[in-house]
């Protein structure tokens, strides 16, 4: 199938890379130049492990190319994936600017097509968004009547770190169509794939995608309160997690305490769909306590580095781990920004490293960074870690101590043996040990 895609993001780029790997002829469309010509020379504009290789491969075989020509690529293909940003705006509401512009350049593409074409949403939009503003966008621009359209929704699943293969092993694949065009579409292209296909409505799709990243938002929030308790009251969260994790109605994922959740997704997803629910006149209790507990967890973080070494001011302390989580540059919404721009207010000497992150993060705070965690917590009073590399986990922990001009080790994700800390000689904290 001739596949074109736009928004040549972390979404776009593991759809197109993923479509391509599948036999489909792809473009993945941007405004951005820079980005295209560096699909196009065969790198990944982004950090995400097997990208590259991927990407080189679809260049290879001419399945995949990058392009800046919006409309004509649209033109020439069957299908287009809307795959661009939707971020919040100051209020938490869904910012459909991208969308919307997306929207009017498939119109004004279609415009001088006469065979079928279909649009499927793939970015994340509040319920109604597809038939409700995406739709009459395009027939508006194109003046196309309604039955040459297909139209759809078919929300992205993929995690950051792990996306190539969860692009290619989903657990299932929610076809959200308006008509049969969108339907039959989307269930040939993704007819490789063996998993369960749920066919529903748009706006069924659009809110699976919500509830589902809002109740693992929701989730986390529940077991750092927990595990809150748990500090106050001499219990160790692991177990009680482990022991949680045992009744299959709950499952052992996503029951690790720690600083709280990030990235590009979690935090507007779940701000988005609660201002999207006050605005139709349902409040949602339990979304605006998952974001409360959220913004607490890093403050936690200082608290503890604070009751530690008395004033930070004029500490040095290390920070290890910018990005969201491991194995991506992504750094939006890390909590890492939360505690790194509360210790740099307070005084402190602050220095990070992040393997991935530092250039993004570089964008958001300008603070001292160090190319290896062994330069950044050089004679550093306290170490913190933010993200649970594998580099962090790995650290000997002796020669980390020995390094240092104090002991003081905050482990914010529960990355580190906390015997073997406290056998080395660390003044070692993590959030929900006793
Ligand atoms: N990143 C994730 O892990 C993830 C996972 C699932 C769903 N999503 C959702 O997918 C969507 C995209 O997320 P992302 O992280 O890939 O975003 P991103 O910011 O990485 O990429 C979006 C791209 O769209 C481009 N763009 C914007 N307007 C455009 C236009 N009119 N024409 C062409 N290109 C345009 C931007 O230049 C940018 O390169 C969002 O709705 C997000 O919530 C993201």
């Amino acid at each position: 199938m001739k596949v074109s895609v736009i928004g040549t993001g972390y979404v776009g780029l593991v759809t197109g890379a993923t479509l391509a790997d599948l036999g489909n002829q792809v473009v993945c469309l941007d405004i951005l130049e820079e980005k295209i010509n560096t699909l196009n020379s065969g790198k990944s504009p982004i950090y995400e492990p097997g990208l590259d290789e991927l990407l080189k491969q679809g260049l290879k075989n001419k399945n995949l190319r990058g392009s800046t020509e919006i409309e004509q690529n649209i033109r020439n293909s069957d299908i287009t994936f809307i795959c661009v940003g939707t971020p919040s705006d100051k209020n938490g509401n869904i910012d459909l600017s991208y969308i919307k512009s997306a929207s009017s350049a498939i119109g004004r593409a279609l415009r001088d097509k006469n065979e079928k074409h279909t649009v499927i949403v793939k970015s994340t939009v509040v319920p109604l968004t597809t038939e409700e503003v995406v739709m009459p966008n395009i027939l508006k621009k194109s003046g196309w009547k309604r039955e040459n359209l297909g139209i759809g929704m078919n929300p992205e699943f993929l995690r950051e770190g792990s996306a190539i293969h969860d692009a290619q092993n989903p657990d299932r694949i929610v076809i959200g169509s308006a008509d049969d065009i969108a339907r039959e579409t989307l269930n040939e292209l993704y007819s490789p794939y063996k998993c369960t296909k749920l066919e529903c409505s748009p706006r069924t799709a659009e809110l699976i995608k919500y509830a589902s990243n809002s109740f693992l938002a929701t989730k986390i929030s529940f077991v750092n309160e927990i595990a809150n308790m748990s500090n106050v009251w001499g219990i160790d969260f692991q177990e009680v997690a482990e022991g949680m994790g045992l009744d299959s109605r709950i499952s052992a994922e996503f029951l690790r305490a720690g600083a709280g959740f990030g990235g590009s997704c979690f935090p507007k997803d779940v701000k988005a769909l609660a201002a999207a629910a006050k605005k139709s006149k349902v409040e949602s209790l339990m979304l605006k306590a998952t974001l409360e507990v959220n913004d607490i967890q890093p403050k936690i973080i200082v608290k503890m580095t604070e009751e530690r070494l008395g004033v930070v001011k004029g500490k040095k302390i290390a920070i290890l781990g910018l990005a969201f989580k491991p194995d991506t540059d992504d750094v939006r919404e890390s909590r890492s920004e939360i505690v790194v721009r509360e210790l740099m207010e307070k005084g402190a000497n602050v220095i990070a490293h992040d393997p991935e992150g530092m250039p993004n993060f570089k964008e958001i705070i300008d603070v001292k960074m160090a190319p290896t965690p062994e330069l950044a917590t050089e004679k550093a009073d306290c170490v913190i870690i933010m993200t649970e590399w594998n580099v962090y986990k790995n650290l000997d922990l002796e020669l980390l101590l020995e390094r240092m001009n104090g002991n003081v080790l905050i482990d914010g994700r529960r990355a580190l043996d906390s015997n073997l800390a406290d056998k080395v000689g660390f003044d070692y904290k993590t959030i929900g040990l006793g």
